[in-house]
């Protein structure tokens, strides 16, 4: 294990720590728009109010020693979303192939097995970083795809019940 791997956290964020989640959600917007679904633009305008409500026990953020590096997100309702779909995750460049995404999945996916017995997502086909992850991590296509905004190929993959 690298020195940069033994120095990494994952956890939530208190309510307080609000302005982490927008530094990192507006870096992986800034940085790599192609692997969401929103806009910089309109999550600039977001406001503090906005911020707050977001965090919640469903947002994990790594860090490097105190530095915010990355993120992932686990959407899911009972009711209206039964499978819990991983969102949102990104790794700031510097901190990458170092395993901050693999312990953010981790942590991801083990609270959504422990909530719904398993896990999807969606990634675009030309993301092989992202592919090689989910696959090394058990998730399996399900042949289901659909075109992001841009009109880029992307395919359903879910991590079966165990
Ligand atoms: C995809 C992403 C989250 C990976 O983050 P990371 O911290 O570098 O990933 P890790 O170091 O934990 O690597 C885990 C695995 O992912 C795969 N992987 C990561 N980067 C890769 C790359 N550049 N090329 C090929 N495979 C890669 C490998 O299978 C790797 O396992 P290994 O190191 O044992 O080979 C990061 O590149 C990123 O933020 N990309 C932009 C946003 C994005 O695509 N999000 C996903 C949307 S679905």
């Amino acid at each position: 294990m690298s020195q940069v791997s033994r120095r990494v956290s994952v956890r939530t964020l208190d309510r307080d720590e609000w302005a982490i989640h927008r530094q990192v959600r507006l870096a992986a917007l800034d940085t790599n728009p192609e692997a969401f679904g929103a806009t910089l633009v309109s999550q600039q305008l977001l406001d503090e109010a906005d911020w707050r409500r977001r965090v919640d026990d469903r947002s994990w953020f790594a860090f490097l020693d105190t530095e915010p590096v990355g993120m992932v997100r686990l959407w899911y309702d009972p009711c209206t979303k039964p499978v819990p779909e991983v969102i949102a995750l990104w790794v700031a460049p510097p901190a990458r192939r170092a395993g901050v995404a693999r312990q953010l999945m981790l942590t991801a996916v083990g609270t959504a097995q422990r909530l719904a017995g398993c896990a999807d997502l969606w990634v675009s086909l030309d993301n092989t970083a992202a592919r090689g992850l989910y696959q090394s991590l058990g998730f399996q296509p399900t042949g289901s795809t659909q075109s992001t905004s841009d009109g880029r190929p992307e395919m359903h993959m879910r991590l079966p019940r165990r």
